[in-house]
Parts: C-alpha cells; structure tokens; sequence
C-alpha cells in the first residue's frame, strides 16, 4: 500500500485564516475590489421567451446625463469564439429564452445603469415557445454522453424478467423540482481594460477558478492567456454556479473594453440569477427495483426524463449512482433528455449524484417496506463487494460502518413505531444513503518558495467558503514537515502557477496533491535549511495516480421527521450524518461543508422550487422571498461525523472529497421519514404541507 504523509498539522482544528478578515469585512469582494471613478453596468433582458429582435429604442435612454455607454447586438463588438451560445452575447438578434441578455448599459452610477436599462425599448418578433418538461414529451433524445463524459445508459442482466419473477417489486416514478444556486454573493465582475498595459484586461471576478474563467475568456476574445489576470481572493458561495463563467463574465469584459481605461463593475441582482447563472434541471425518474425473500437485489434500473437548453447541451448525469451504489444481477440506467427554449442549465452541488439520489432511495426504502425489512439492513444486504460498474476493487467503501455508527448514534434501534403520535404531532424517522465520487482534476501546479524565513506556497485555487485558505497550508506545512504557522499560502489569482477548479470536490485532492510534490521537490533540492528566494515548482500529475480502484465517498444520513396532525406543518428536529471521506484534513472546515451539504439537503426536501410558469417560460417566483431555502428555524439538531478513514490509494493526504457529499441522499431520508410518520409515501419533491393532508 502507498505511504501516507505523517499527519502533524493536517488533522488539526486550525481556525479559518480567512475568518478575521471576512467577519470584520475587510475581504475585498469581486464587486468592492478598490479602483478609481468605476462605472457600473447593468444587463438588459429579453422579455419574450423565443424570437428575434426587430427594433431597439434608446431614445429614452440617450436624454439621460451620466449613462457612459448601451451596448446591444446592433453595437457591441464581434467575439473570436461563439460556439458556446450561452455566453455569445450580444451576436445576434435571436432571442433562445426569457431573459438572456440582449443588452448592456454602462452609466456613472449602479442606480443609473438600471435605470437606463429600464427604458430601453425592445421590439420583438416573438416565435411560440416550449419550455415544459414532461415524461413523454415529444422532443426527447438521447445524448451522446451525460455531463462529465459518462455514457449516457447502460444496461446488464434482465431487468424484466426479473421484475416479473422477484419476491418483491417496487415500480414507482419520482421527481425533483428544479433548483437554483444562490449563493450569498451574486455573480460579480470588477472589470479594467487598459491597452497600454503589458496585462490589459483584469476581471476581478467571483469564481471557483481564476485560471479556468482566464481561458474561456480568452478564447472568447481571441486573447492570449497572458493577456489577462483574473483576481478572487474571496468568494461568497458559488455551489458550481461560478464553476464555469456564465454570460456576465463576458458582458463585464465587452463593457470594459467599450470604455477603455475605466474600470466597470457588473453584478447579477438576485433576480437575474433565476436566469443567468445556472440551475439544476428537474428530473423525472423511473424506479424498478426487485428483490428476493431476502433482501438480495435481483434487479434495479432508473430511467431519468430532464430537459436542458435548446442553445447548449447540459445533461445532467443523475442516473449514474445508480451504477455503482449496490450489489444487483440486473441493472439498467437510462437519460433522455428534451432541449427546450429555457435557461441554460449548469452545475449545482453534487450535479448528478443530488438528485440521482433521490429516486433509488426512496425506492429502497419502499422495497424495506415491502418486505417487511430494516432499510438500514436492507442496504447493508446489498453492499457490493467491488464497484459494479468498472469490477475495480474500491479504494475504501466504509458504508457499512456510516450506516452502523449512525444507527447507534440516533438510537435507530428504539425509534418508535410507524405513526408514531407524540399529542398533535406525528413522528417518524428516515434513513437514506450518501455518495461522491473523489476526483483528482489534471494540471494543477504549485510553487514553493523561501522568503523572510517562512515558506509561501503559491496556486492559482479558489475558496468558496469552503476552507481551501486554511486547509492547503496544514498539506504544505506536513509536506515540508514545518510548523503551519511557517506556511503562507496564496490563492485566487492566475499570477500564481495554474490550477484546477474548486469543483466536483476535488479542490483538496488535487492543489493538495500538487504542494506535496511542490514540497517533496523543495526538500530534496534545498533539505531543511534553505535560503532566502529558494524556489521549486511541483505538478499534480507528478503525484502517485491510482487508477486501480474505485474512489467514492460514502456516508449515510438519518433523519427524525415530526408532522402536525392537523396543519401538515413539518419540522424535523434531528438530521444526522456520519460519512466516510477519507482523512479529514480540517475537523472544522469539514464539519462546516458536511453540515452546509446536508442542510441544503433539508432545503430540498421541504423548500426549494424553482416555479416554472410555461406560459411565459420563466421561474416565477425569481427572488428569495418567494424560492424558500432552510433558514435557521428550519435547521434544529444537525450533527455530521465520520469514520477515521485513511484511504492511501487516493492521495498522500488520504483525504476523499467533501464539498458536495452532504446534500447526497438526505432528501430521500425525509421522505422516508416523512412516510413513517404519516403513512404517505410523497415521491415528488418538495414535501410540501399539502401533500401530506
Ligand atoms: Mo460543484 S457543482 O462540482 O462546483
């Protein structure tokens, strides 16, 4: 087996290094990053959901003293790269949904650029549109893969005949809604464009990854890399919105290069990201599962029904744990997906495995019910003994021991019987599973350098709030074999060497991975006594790679679900999950993602729900007043823990991912809750009060 680095500093309740200056408000944001006289842009939306524009008026908007600049197809600058049709903005007169960008404004102040916005007048030829997502709607199709290039269906065995023949069935069809990112911070750019300058455009941006926004504008403006910095020390939240840059990003660029010289900031208001920044597809998923006397699967299967844009393919990859998650003869997974005249759809915490988590184990505890079994033993029965998919042996798969500790922890054994009245209320408790995959991303390099006596290790990372500031220097610090106090740590800005994006919860695994070789390479070059400006690069595709095993983290979570008899009201007092993630670099950092992800699984099940009007194609209720999310009334006794795992095959760190695990499986934990409690069984999310009347 591999050798794990000597855990001194990793391992630690280190205090968030970045905690001080963002409690005291001296983290400078992308929209507060300080620069002279900036300008303010605000984007102009489309108001028809399909057509084209014929006309634009801005004869409102040129009386108006202080408005600097209206760019719109007729004006803005033609773009090197178009393919990606979400972010070719400005390019044509075509209108692909309600509310893409059809123009922006540039004034001295934010008050006056939305202003002028307001009284730019569209003239459209407006086509009828399609935007609603049925099971069987006509335009379904099959894509060539599923998001993050997995097939997009697989099949093995004879899922009909053993559907037919099993002692015990379970046919039902779920759904989840859809959902949108909202992190703290809306989407933000401070962007300067100055053509003097050796580096002439820099986007202060919020983003999940400095170096992967510096490509994709660079190729949109046919730009050389070099050309241009993007700067984020600081982000306020982003759960895969800001993983990849949306049309914003490219119309705080144009804007910038429309007023050389002049730095101009652009935030997307909290409205504006019901329709710009992404969102997680609803889902329709089909279940099958059968099971023999003994709890044995003999066969599961899931078909997923989604939609996606007509402008870009995004097709959520839902059906995919599913492939792995248990033991089964038979087994078939399917997406079809329809391209309707929506938003673009885009990543949102633990794309693929958050919803397709909801379907399969839900059903699983319906086939528990069915066969009179414990769905924590009915999941234990069925614990695969390699990956079924790839027949790899896992690298660590600690299930098992997620689903006995939490058991014992919630006192699982003693919870009351089904319809459980405790005075008005009625009681049940809720068990579902939780998995990720651990990805290591490729071309990630660090640099280690000697300065004034203590070590600055400097990647181009990013933290969203989930402690990549904190966390890296306790790598570095065993890696150098230092104390961490002797490690700086910088990010968030491509003048440090290139790295991968905080996504897919594999920013620990693989800036991690990087700093150690980094570190390896200093202290073979330099021992323990260098000198002032000593320096030594590291790659993370020079680190130790397993390819030999399965690589997931596990978790299992356990909810305590309370129903009012009379009101449907629905709390749920305890939600508790104990994963198996790996060595936990940070006990503090970790709880906090652990806790994050679960409670946003909780939002899910009871809040979330994004309000499709198909009549005129847009999310209705578009603000946070009206898209609900968990609140701390809503989030009583929330408790993650973990098994002391150390997975050698992953990383030297022995760490898996934790970012995105949390929100996996919880929602289904209610339902079944849920269910227990009330004898109804709800498969379409979320559990909302009249659904349990
Ligand atoms: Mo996460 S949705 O992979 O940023």
């Amino acid at each position: 087996m591999p050798e794990l680095l000597d855990p001194r500093a990793i391992g630690t309740d280190l205090a968030r290094r970045d905690g001080a200056a963002k409690v005291c408000g001296t983290a400078t944001y992308a929209f507060e990053t300080p620069v002279e006289r900036p300008a303010f842009a605000h984007i102009v939306q489309a108001t028809v959901p399909l057509g084209r524009i014929t006309a634009v008026d801005t004869s409102a908007v040129d009386a108006l003293d202080g408005v600097l600049a209206v760019l719109t197809a007729g004006n803005a600058e033609r773009l090197a790269w178009t393919d990606d049709r979400e972010l070719a903005v400005l390019q044509d007169d075509e209108v692909a949904f309600r509310g893409q960008p059809v123009g922006v404004v540039i004034a001295e102040t934010s008050e006056l650029a939305r202003q002028a916005a307001d009284l730019l007048r569209f003239t459209y030829d407006e086509r009828e549109h399609d935007s609603e997502l049925t099971v069987d709607h006509p335009g379904l199709y099959k894509p060539d893969k599923v998001n993050a290039g997995f097939p997009t269906d697989t099949a093995e065995g004879d899922v009909a005949g053993a559907m037919a023949t099993a002692h015990a069935t379970v046919e039902q069809t779920y759904a989840t809604a859809m959902y949108h990112n909202n992190p703290l911070e809306p989407h933000a750019t401070t962007a300067l464009w100055d053509a003097e300058a050796e580096v002439p455009l820099t986007l202060w941006d919020s983003t999940q990854g400095v170096h992967p926004a510096r490509s994709t504008v660079a190729k949109i403006f046919g730009l050389e890399r070099e050309r241009i910095r993007v700067v984020c020390p600081y982000v306020g939240g982003g759960f895969g919105s800001k993983g990849t840059p949306h049309a914003n990003l490219v119309l705080a660029a144009m804007a910038a290069r429309a007023l050389p010289g002049r730095p101009v900031r652009l935030a997307l208001t909290r409205q504006q990201m019901f329709f710009l920044a992404g969102y997680r597809t609803p889902t329709i998923q089909r279940m099958q599962v059968a099971a023999d006397r003994t709890g044995r699967l003999q066969a599961i299967a899931i078909d997923v029904v989604e939609q996606t844009s007509r402008i870009k393919e995004f097709a959520e990859q839902t059906g995919v744990p599913t492939r792995m998650m248990y033991a089964s003869p038979s087994r078939r997974t399917t997406h079809r997906v329809a391209a309707l005249d929506v938003p673009v759809p885009s990543w949102m915490r633990a794309p693929g495995e958050c919803p397709g988590m909801f379907g399969p184990e839900v059903a699983l505890d319906e086939l528990a019910e069915a066969l009179e079994m414990d769905p924590v033993e009915l999941r234990i029965r069925n614990e695969p003994e390699k990956d079924p998919e790839s027949g790899k042996p896992w690298s660590s798969r600690n299930l098992v021991a997620c689903l006995r500790e939490g058991a014992e922890r919630f006192g699982w054994a003693d919870r009351p019987p089904a319809g459980h009245r405790d005075g008005d209320w009625l009681v049940g408790t809720g068990v579902a599973s939780s998995v990720y995959p651990t990805y290591r991303q490729a071309s990630s390099t660090a640099t280690v350098r000697f300065e004034a006596g203590r070590y600055a290790v400097e990647i181009g990372a990013a933290d969203l709030g989930t402690g990549a500031w904190t966390v890296l220097p306790q790598i570095a610090a065993d890696a150098l074999d230092v104390p961490v106090d002797d490690v700086e740590v910088r990010i968030g800005d491509t003048r440090y060497p290139r790295a991968s994006v905080a996504g897919g919860s594999s920013g620990t695994n693989t800036w991690g991975s990087a700093i150690v070789v980094a570190a390896g390479a200093f202290r073979d070059k330099f021992g323990g006594d260098p000198a002032d400006g000593d320096e030594v690069s590291g790659d993370v595709d020079q680190a130790e790679r397993d390819s030999d095993h399965a690589a997931y983290a596990f978790g299992a979570q356990f909810t305590e679900v309370r129903v009012h008899a009379d009101t449907g009201e629905l709390r749920v007092p305890r939600l508790y999950g104990v994963f198996a993630a790996g060595r936990i670099v940070n006990p503090r950092t970790a709880r906090s993602q652990l806790i994050g992800g679960m409670t946003m699984g909780l939002s899910m099940a009871l809040h979330e729900n994004s309000v499709w009007d198909p009549r005129v194609g847009q999310v209705v209720n578009h603000d946070l007043a009206e898209y609900h999310i968990s609140v701390n009334a809503d989030v009583a006794d929330v408790q993650a823990h973990w098994i002391d795992e150390h997975d050698p095959w992953v990383n030297v760190m022995g760490s898996k991912g934790i970012g995105e695990i949390g929100i996996t499986g919880t929602a289904a934990a209610v339902v079944n809750a849920v269910h227990r409690a009330t004898g109804i069984r709800v498969r379409d999310l979320p559990v909302t009060l009249d659904k349990v009347l």
